[in-house]
């Protein structure tokens, strides 16, 4: 039948009107037992960032959704004696551009997870979510590449390696068997004498790639000694450049080299044309981008250093959470489930399939979280789950049991009233006009506090960059959180 709420072509987004059945999984061995009973017609919930989207655009019909948010062990990054780095299929991609490790050892990587569309895509996006989409656009796929990563896949006969440029099989296929889920990727110890690079062309900063393209570079005896170079958004898959790679091999840089690399890259790549570019411009700008990252690199390793940490961060990785919910909710049923809310526990009848935001705005009548794209797009349902900030409709509110949720109406002191500081800065300062975006904008100002304590306009200006505006009064919202850098009391 068709979606009643389909009215020609378009989709409403603020609902997910799909039927499935629930599972929470404690464990990998849950997962995948899981996954192997649904026989492919099951999809497992990381962050929900590319998977809820997707079932919102009536893109995926899974009949099952197995979250493995709460699994123990997969949220970790791991620096191993033999030198590499095993980072968990669960760790956020906010955390990776925010590590100081992985900054330190693998700067390119840090630079691709702090250029993805929002800091609450960040928080909510892991980078197994990013990979296993298989997008061809997805940001962490170059860098990984070029790091020489390696996967491990957990599936019901056991757990098998592979290299990650064997894993990419064309847009949203993987190597990924259907009983089967990304556990861990492994990255090489990262030798003295190298470094990495990311870059990416963008629309806008809330935009998927119309190109990236990272390099890994090693500097011996006054040449290149060492060199991968891959790119994202040019081709089916994100691919490797082994051409371009081995004619720099050997070098030593210059302008001119940079520009016969640049022209190698070009004719590489297979891009087509979409509603971000066309063809012709992915290998003008692929031809550019080479020679740009190349230096880039080059410069690095000549000052042997790499390039400063983008953004002071102190977040940890995410904690476990206890369950109170049945492991298993069947299509259309219904469970009671307890949030906790502004500090109070709430109970509420939930389905599967009811996103936090409804659960929030309609059952729990706090309506600061706003309701506007649906999508992931504008940040205005932003709301705190365990002191950051995420969007409130691209989660699940099942999944949303044994968090801290914090809206906008939790800032004020229960007792007295008294609104939060940033609160009244953007009264202070007349930081909003309709007020529609307002309550996104505090909430994701008391998300970058929590981490930076005294953030410089850029970290400001990059942390909020999700957060659209329709009004455009960016300019008073830049003043008032500027002023809130220090509580007053
Ligand atoms: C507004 C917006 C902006 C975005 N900007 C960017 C951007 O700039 N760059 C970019 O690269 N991406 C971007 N994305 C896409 C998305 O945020 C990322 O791909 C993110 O890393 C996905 O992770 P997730 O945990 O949310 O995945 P989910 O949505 O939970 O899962 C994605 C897919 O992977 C599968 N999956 C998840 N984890 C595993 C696992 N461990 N094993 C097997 N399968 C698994 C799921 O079943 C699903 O099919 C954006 C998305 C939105 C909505
Ligand atoms: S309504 Fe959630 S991001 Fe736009
Ligand atoms: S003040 Fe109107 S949307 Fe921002």
């Amino acid at each position: 039948m068709d979606n009643p709420m389909q009215v020609k072509g378009m989709t409403n987004s603020h609902l997910l009107m799909q039927g499935f059945d629930y599972l929470d999984a404690a464990s990998v061995e849950d997962a995948v037992t899981w996954l192997a009973q649904y026989n492919g017609g099951a999809r497992l919930l990381a962050g929900g960032t590319d998977l809820i989207v997707m079932m919102k655009m009536e893109r995926a019909n899974p009949r099952a959704i197995i979250n493995i948010g709460h699994i123990p062990g997969l949220n970790e990054i791991k620096a191993n004696p033999d030198g590499s780095v095993s980072i968990g299929a669960l760790v956020s991609i906010h955390t990776l551009a925010t590590d100081a490790m992985i900054h330190q050892r693998y700067p390119a990587l840090a630079e691709a997870c702090g250029s993805f569309g929002s800091t609450q895509i960040e928080v909510m996006g892991t980078i197994g979510g990013n990979l296993c989409n298989g997008s061809p656009a997805a940001d962490t796929a170059p860098v990984l590449l070029t790091l020489c990563a390696e996967v491990t896949l957990a599936g019901s006969s056991g757990r098998r390696s592979l290299p990650l440029e064997k894993f990419f099989l064309g847009p949203g296929k993987t190597a990924l068997q259907p009983d089967e889920m990304l556990v861990e990727i492994t990255l090489p110890a990262s030798s003295p004498g190298s470094t990495s690079v990311f870059l990416k062309a963008s629309r806008v900063a809330a935009d998927l790639a119309i190109a990236s393209l990272a390099i890994s570079l090693s500097r011996r005896a006054g040449r290149i000694s060492e060199c991968r170079v891959a790119m994202g958004s040019v081709a089916p898959t994100p691919m490797l450049l082994p051409r371009v790679a081995d004619a720099l091999i050997g070098c030593v840089y210059s302008p001119e080299l940079a520009a016969e690399a640049g022209a190698l890259a070009a004719e590489a790549i297979a891009p087509i044309d979409d509603v971000r570019a066309s063809g012709w411009y992915r290998r003008q700008i692929a031809n550019v981008m080479l020679q740009d990252a190349l230096q880039l690199a080059w410069d690095h390793l000549a000052a042997s250093k790499p390039p400063s940490m983008p953004r002071r961060a102190s977040i940890p990785v995410n904690g476990h959470h206890a369950l109170s919910i049945a492991p298993v909710m069947k299509s259309g049923e219904r469970q009671e489930i307890e949030l906790k809310v502004n500090g109070r526990i709430a109970k509420v009848w939930v389905a599967p399939n009811e996103l936090l935001l409804n659960v929030l705005r309609g059952k729990l009548e706090l309506t600061g979280a706003k309701y506007a794209c649906g999508i992931g797009e504008c940040s205005a349902c932003t709301v705190q789950v365990d002191g950051k900030p995420m969007l409130a409709c691209l989660v699940l509110a099942a999944s949303a049991v044994g968090k801290d949720i914090v809206t906008v109406e939790g800032l004020q002191d229960p007792q007295s009233g008294e609104l939060d500081w940033v609160q009244r800065n953007f009264i202070d300062n007349t930081a909003f006009q309709c007020g529609y975006c307002t309550p996104g904008l505090i909430m994701a100002t008391k998300g970058l506090f929590n981490e930076i304590v005294d953030p410089s306009e850029e970290q400001i200006r990059h942390y909020l960059r999700g957060n659209l505006c329709r009004c455009t009064g960016y300019a008073s919202v830049m003043r008032a959180v500027m002023g809130s850098a220090t509580p007053q009391e």
